[in-house]
C-alpha cells in the first residue's frame, strides 16, 4: 500500500538529526528524482513557488524474497504487537510494511513465571517464556482476519527441536492470511543439552534447512546478539535457504530483585530490548549485510525516524519497531510517513538509496568478508 497523498511543501524541517544540510541556494533536480515544480528560495527578487512533492511519488516497496513484497520496509517486531488485532481499534494496520505476530509453538505454552518485565535504563528486560496457544489455535483465531489485511503477516516460529519448528512451518504452510514466516532461534534446542539454535552456526543452518525444505513461504530468520561473531552464523543460515535475515532478538540480562536476595525476574534470565541494545544491533546488521546477499531486516532500540536511517545506512532494508510499540503504538505509522517525507524531501523518488550509505565502499576498501546486499 502506497503512503497517503499528502504534498510537501517547501522544505520542511528534517526530522533526521544526521541528514546532510539541505540545499537553500539553488535547485538541481536529483538523478533519478522527482522534477522540482519551481525554486526552493527566492531567486532574482521573486517570490517562490511552492514545492509538490508527494510522498505518493516514493517508492518504499521492499521485496524480501520469494515474492514477498512489503508495501514499505516499516514491520512491527514480534511479541511487541500481539497477533495484530489486539491493535485494530487504535493502528491502522494496514499501513504497516508487515506485521510479525508473537512467538508461536507447536503445543500451547503458559511462559515463564512472573515477574516477567522489568524497565532498565533506556530500554526493558523481559522474560515472557513464549506464552502462546499453539499454531493450530493461531491459525485457527487468527488467520482468517490476516486474509482480509492488505499488510503481510508474517507468523514468528518457535521450538525446541528441529521437529518442532517443522512442524510448525509445515502447518503454516498454504494457510490463507500466513504471508511468510520469521524464525526465532535463540530457543534452547532440548535435544543438544539447551544449547540455543542462533549461537551456533551448524544448529541454526541444520534448522534453517529443515525448515526451508517443510515450506515454500517466504523464511526470515531471526540473529541472536548474544555470540562473538555473528558473521560466520548469517552465512550459514544464508546458505541454508533462508529468505531474509532480521536482527536482533533481545539481549540476555539479568536484573536484582528488591532486597538483593535473589534476581528479580521469575525465570532469572531476561531479554533486553529498547534504546539501550540500538547500537549492538547497528554493529550486528551492518556485519551481517556484508556476509551475505540475502536482504537483513534491522531490530532494535527504534524510536525514531533517524533510527531508520541509520539501520538503513549500515545495510537494512527495512526496519522493525518493537519496544517503542509499548509507549506509542501509532509510532510505526507514522515513521511510515516520515521516512515518504523525507525521502521526498531529498529529492528521492526511493528510499532504496538511503540503503547501505555507511558500508564500506569495496573500491576503497575491498572487504574479504563478502558483498554487500544492494538492492
Ligand atoms: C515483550 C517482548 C516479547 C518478545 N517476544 C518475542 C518473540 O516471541 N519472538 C521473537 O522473535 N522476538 C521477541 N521479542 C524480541 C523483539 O521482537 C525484538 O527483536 C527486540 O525486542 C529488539 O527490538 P526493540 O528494541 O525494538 O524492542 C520480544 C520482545 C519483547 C520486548
Amino acid at each position: 500500500m502506497k503512503a497517503k497523498r499528502r504534498a510537501v511543501t517547501a522544505v520542511p524541517r528534517s526530522p533526521d538529526r544526521n541528514a546532510p544540510p539541505t540545499r537553500r541556494t539553488t535547485r538541481r533536480p536529483p538523478a533519478g528524482g522527482i522534477a522540482p515544480a519551481g525554486p526552493l528560495v527566492r531567486e532574482s527578487g521573486r517570490t517562490p513557488a511552492p514545492t509538490r512533492l508527494t510522498l505518493e511519488s516514493v517508492d518504499l516497496s521492499v521485496d524480501l524474497g520469494r515474492g514477498l513484497v512489503l508495501p514499505n520496509p516499516i514491520l512491527v517486531a514480534s511479541g511487541t504487537f500481539g497477533y495484530g488485532v489486539e491493535y485494530g481499534d487504535v493502528v491502522e494496520v494496514d499501513r504497516l510494511g508487515a506485521i510479525c505476530c508473537k512467538g508461536t509453538t507447536l503445543k500451547p505454552r503458559i511462559g515463564n513465571p512472573t515477574p516477567r518485565v522489568t524497565e532498565t535504563p533506556a530500554g526493558m528486560l523481559n522474560s515472557i517464556g513464549l506464552q502462546n496457544p499453539g499454531v493450530d489455535a493461531v491459525i485457527e483465531k487468527y488467520a482468517g482476519v490476516w486474509t482480509s489485511w492488505k499488510t503481510p503477516v508474517l507468523v514468528n516460529v518457535a521450538g525446541e527441536s528441529v521437529h518442532d519448528y517443522v512442524e510448525v512451518a509445515r502447518r503454516l504452510d498454504g494457510v490463507p492470511g500466513v504471508a511468510g514466516i520469521e524464525l526465532n532461534i535463540s530457543c534452547p534446542n532440548v535435544g543438544a543439552g539447551g544449547l540455543q539454535f542462533a549461537i551456533d552456526a551448524g544448529a541454526a543452518a541444520e534448522v534453517t534447512a529443515a525448515v526451508r525444505r517443510a515450506t515454500d513461504l517466504p523464511l526470515l530468520v531471526k540473529l541472536s546478539p548474544n555470540v562473538a561473531d555473528i558473521r560466520p552464523i548469517a552465512r550459514a543460515i544464508a546458505d541454508a535457504g533462508a529468505d531474509a535475515l532480521t536482527a536482533i532478538n533481545t539481549l540476555s540480562g539479568i536484573a536484582v530483585a528488591p532486597g538483593r536476595r535473589k534476581p528479580l525476574l521469575g525465570n532469572i534470565y531476561g531479554g533486553l530490548s529498547g534504546p539501550a541494545v540500538k547500537p549492538v544491533a547497528l554493529r550486528i546488521v551492518y556485519e551481517a549485510a556484508q556476509v551475505v546477499r540475502i536482504p537483513v531486516v534491522a531490530i532494535g532500540g527504534v524510536t525514531e525516524l533517524a533510527d531508520v536511517l541509520d539501520f538503513l545506512a549500515v545495510g537494512a532494508v527495512a526496519v522493525q519497531v518493537g519496544t517503542a510499540i509499548f509507549a506509542d503504538p501509532t509510532l510505526p505509522v507514522r515513521l511510515v510517513d516520515q521516512l515518504a517525507a523525507e525521502c521526498a524531501e531529498r529529492g528521492l523518488t526511493s528510499y532504496r538509496e538511503l540503503i547501505g550509505t555507511a558500508l564500506p565502499r569495496k573500491a576503497e576498501r575491498p572487504s574479504s568478508k563478502g558483498v554487500e546486499y544492494r538492492p
